[in-house]
């Protein structure tokens, strides 16, 4: 069998410490899957999924076999096409995830990958931009779609500075064209959100959020498994309010009978990487200058540099993406 050896982010065992994440040779099979592509990586980005399944936080959902390797999102060039791939030819610039329910690699000079969560990469967009638009983006998109947002309607976005947050409040803004887009957000990173099309910023460290906004939302897009949110939906609406929660069931399960009472819809999901109409939201967005990538953050791709990466993403305090530059 013809193999392939390059660098890679990996780890031999569920991880206690980041010092646990090496960087070095893997060997992989030459061939790919029927409908496979392999793109030279040029820039990866870190999403909590990544520090979560190392350390075995989701054991319940995904299987690992070691040794493991990191990362989903990723941007770069396409350098070969498996038999049955017909999205791409060799030398296409792409961005986008790889899926989640498959195996991570992004954080790689290579990574293999099923093309259908991978798009052309804007031309207006850098590697750095694009590798932003991954897991984050796709999950703020199809957390929206789950929802009846339009006009007329009023969404809150729980950390709207995180990646998650930084995307939906753009979507539900721009895209989805709410009325309302309130969000929490620490104080240095009002004006960040202010810019992304937030109406209603609450300084998560001054006020207690359900106090300033009440009961006058529609929509909860919950990225931080907090049950308060309920507070501020509209009781008995119609159509129901609705929560789509990015992290938790079980926190909107354990109060079922009282959501019931104030006919308040909930969900939690995995992202699906090929979520249909994302990269035309996208491109949609970025024609009319309405999409705003933030990058908090871009590290080396050498073994410090990917555990200061991840390090940075457990500190819960990004604002917007954390980037590994593989190829300069
Ligand atoms: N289900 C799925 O498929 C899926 C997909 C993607 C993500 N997720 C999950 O969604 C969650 C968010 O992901 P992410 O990528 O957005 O994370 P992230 O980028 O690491 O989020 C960091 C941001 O959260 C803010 N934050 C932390 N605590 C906060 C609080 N109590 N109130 C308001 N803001 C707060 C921080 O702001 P400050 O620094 O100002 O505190 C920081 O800007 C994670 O748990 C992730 O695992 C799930």
């Amino acid at each position: 069998m013809s193999t392939l050896t390059y660098k890679a982010a990996y780890y031999n065992d569920y991880i206690t410490d980041v010092n646990d994440i090496k960087v070095g040779e893997v060997t992989v099979a030459s061939a790919l899957g029927a409908k496979q592509i392999r793109i030279e990586v040029h820039s990866a980005s870190v999403n909590p999924i990544d520090w979560k399944l190392a350390k075995g936080g989701l054991k319940a959902f995904f299987s690992s076999t070691f040794p493991s390797r990191l990362g989903y999102d990723v941007s770069g060039v396409v350098v070969a096409v498996g038999p049955e791939a017909t999205k791409f030819k060799v030398g296409d610039e792409v961005f986008g995830s790889l899926d989640a329910k498959a195996f991570p690699g992004a954080i790689a000079e290579y990574a293999e990958t099923d093309e259908s969560g991978i798009w052309h990469k804007p031309a207006s967009l850098s590697f750095e931009q694009a590798a932003s638009l991954g897991v984050a983006a796709k999950t703020a998109f199809e957390a929206l779609l789950k929802t009846k947002a339009g006009p007329g309607k009023s969404v809150f976005v729980s950390a709207g500075a995180g990646g998650v947050g930084t995307f939906a409040i753009q979507f539900a803004k721009h895209y989805f064209k709410v009325d309302k887009v309130a969000t929490t957000v620490s104080t240095q990173k009002v004006d960040l959100v202010k810019s992304l099309g937030a109406t209603d910023p609450v300084d998560y460290k001054k006020d207690d959020f359900t106090k300033v906004l009440k009961q006058e939302y529609d929509i909860v897009i919950d990225n931080t498994a907090d049950i308060n949110a309920v507070d501020i939906l509209k009781p008995n609406n119609n159509p129901h309010s609705q929560i789509i929660s990015t992290v938790s069931l079980a926190i909107f399960k354990e109060q079922d009978s009282r959501l019931k009472d104030l006919e308040i819809d909930y969900e939690f999901f995995f992202l699906d990487a090929a979520i249909k109409g994302f990269a035309e939201a996208v491109n949609e967005l970025l024609d009319a200058g309405k999409l705003q990538i933030t990058i908090d953050s871009i590290y080396e791709f050498t073994e410090q540099g990917v555990r200061d990466a991840i390090t940075r993403s457990i500190d819960g305090h990004a604002t917007g993406k954390i980037i590994i530059k593989v190829k300069n």
